[in-house]
C-alpha cells in the first residue's frame, strides 16, 4: 500500500493508495454506530457490497443515501434532500460520511458533511481517476448555482482518502480519458522525470496495469498534496496553476453548451492553446507543445478543431471569475516543471485559438 499524507497541521490527513482497499474502511472507523455513504446508484450496485463487507466485523451499521448520476446533482437542492435524510436517520456531528464515487458525490458529499451540523467527520472512496488524481484531494467540496459551477462552496478536508484502484476497471474509458487529461496535466506542471515516465508508460496507464497506474495515481496525489499545502485557501496563486488548460478548456466546454465537449475532451484542447500561448509568450520550445500534442492523441483526446469561433471564446473567457477583462491571467508554462501565473495579451490568445483550427 501507499500513503501519501496533506500535512496541513490539525487538518493533515493521509491518502492511502493500493488495488483493493475497502477492507480499511473498517479498519480506520471506529467509536460510531453508524455510517452514512453517498454515492449514486452505478457505483452502489458496483461497490456497495464492498463497503458493507468492509464493516462486517464491526458493529457500525451502513447507511446508503443515493443521488441520480449526472452533474445536475451536484446542486443545493440534491444537498437539502441528504439533510432531511441524515436527520431523520439521526445522524449527529460525530458520525462519518464517506463519499463513495466520482467527482459529482466526492463534491456534493463534501458539501454535505461540510455544512450538516457545522460539519462531520467525512471520507473519500473516489471511484473515477480524475477523483482519484485530483478532486478527492485538497478539501475543495461545492455545489453548482444556475449563476456559475461550484459557485457554493467550502473548504473542507476530508478524514482521509482510500482509493481502490481496481474501482477503475469498470469506468467507461469516456470517463476514463477525462482523467488522463489531468495526469497529463501534472506531468508538464511537475517536471521532467514524471513526464518521461508518462511517455514511456502511457499505454499501461491506459490499460490500468496495476504497477503502472499506483505510481502514476501516487504521484499525482503527491503534486496535488503540495501544491495544497502550499496553498489551502487558493489565495497566494499558487494552487492557481493545477488551472492549467482550464481557463480556455471551460470556455470552450461552455460555448459547446456541454454537449459537444465533454470535459475532459474541453480541457485536452484548452492545454494544447494554453501550450501555444506559453510558446508565443518566448517561455517554452515548439518541442514542447509537440510533446503535449504527441500524449493526448495517444490517449484519443482531441488536440485541434475543424472549426471554431474565436471571438466566443474570447467573450466567454472574460466571463470566467479568474479573468481580468482586459488582459485575461492564464496558468501557463514557463518550461516542463516551471508553471506561473501570468496575464496574457489579447492578441496572443487569438493567435493560439487559430492554432488548433484544422480543417
Ligand atoms: P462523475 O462523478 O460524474 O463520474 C462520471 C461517471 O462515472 C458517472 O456516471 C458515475 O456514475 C460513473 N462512475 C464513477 N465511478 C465508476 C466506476 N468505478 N465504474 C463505473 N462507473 C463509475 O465525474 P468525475 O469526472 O469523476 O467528476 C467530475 C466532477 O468533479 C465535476 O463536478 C467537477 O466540478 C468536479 N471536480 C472537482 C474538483 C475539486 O477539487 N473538488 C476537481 C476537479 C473536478
Ligand atoms: N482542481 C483545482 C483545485 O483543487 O484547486
Amino acid at each position: 500500500m501507499e500513503k501519501v499524507v496533506v500535512s496541513l497541521g490539525r487538518k493533515s490527513y493521509p491518502i492511502y493508495i493500493n488495488w483493493d482497499l475497502f477492507y480499511l474502511l473498517g479498519e480506520e472507523i471506529s467509536s460510531c454506530e453508524k455510517v452514512a455513504v453517498i454515492t449514486n446508484p452505478e457505483v452502489k450496485m458496483l461497490y456497495g457490497e464492498k463497503v458493507k463487507e468492509a464493516f462486517k466485523k464491526t458493529d457500525i451499521e451502513v447507511i446508503f443515501f443515493e443521488v441520480p448520476e449526472g452533474e445536475e446533482q451536484k446542486s443545493l437542492k440534491s444537498a437539502n434532500r441528504l439533510y432531511s435524510q441524515l436527520a431523520k436517520n439521526n445522524f449527529l456531528r460525530y458520525h462519518p460520511i464517506i463519499t463513495l464515487g466520482g467527482g459529482v458525490i466526492g463534491d456534493l458529499g463534501g458539501f454535505v458533511a461540510s455544512t450538516y451540523m457545522r460539519g462531520v467527520p467525512f471520507i473519500q472512496v473516489p471511484t473515477t481517476l480524475l477523483a482519484q488524481v485530483d478532486s478527492s484531494v485538497g478539501g475543495k467540496v461545492a455545489v453548482n448555482h444556475p449563476r456559475g459551477k461550484n459557485l457554493i462552496g467550502t473548504f473542507y478536508q476530508p478524514k482521509f482518502v482510500l482509493i481502490s484502484l481496481l474501482t477503475l476497471k469498470s469506468l467507461p474509458y469516456f470517463y476514463f480519458k477525462t482523467g488522463i487529461a489531468e495526469v497529463i496535466k501534472y506531468g508538464f506542471l511537475a517536471g521532467e522525470d514524471f513526464l518521461s515516465f508518462l511517455e514511456k508508460n502511457l499505454e499501461k496507464v491506459i490499460k490500468c496495469d496495476r504497477e503502472v497506474i499506483l505510481k502514476v495515481v501516487k504521484e499525482c496525489c503527491e503534486i496535488k498534496a503540495r501544491i495544497t499545502e502550499e496553498d489551502e485557501l487558493d489565495l497566494s496563486g499558487k494552487r492557481a496553476i493545477l488551472n492549467y488548460g482550464h481557463t480556455i478548456g471551460h470556455a470552450l466546454e461552455t460555448i459547446s453548451e456541454y454537449k459537444e465537449l465533454q470535459h475532459g475532451e474541453a480541457i485536452s484542447l484548452g492545454m494544447v492553446v494554453e501550450s501555444w500561448i506559453s510558446h508565443k509568450l518566448g517561455y517554452i520550445s515548439k518541442d514542447v507543445v509537440e510533446r503535449q500534442i504527441s500524449l493526448l492523441s495517444r490517449v484519443g483526446l482531441p488536440t485541434s478543431l475543424p472549426s471554431l469561433s474565436v471571438d466566443k471564446v474570447l467573450s466567454q473567457i472574460t466571463l470566467d471569475k479568474k479573468a481580468k477583462v482586459d488582459k485575461p491571467i492564464f496558468a501557463l508554462l514557463k518550461g516542463v516543471g516551471n508553471p506561473s501565473i501570468q496575464e496574457v495579451p489579447q492578441k496572443i490568445i487569438i493567435e493560439s485559438l487559430k492554432e488548433i483550427i484544422k480543417v
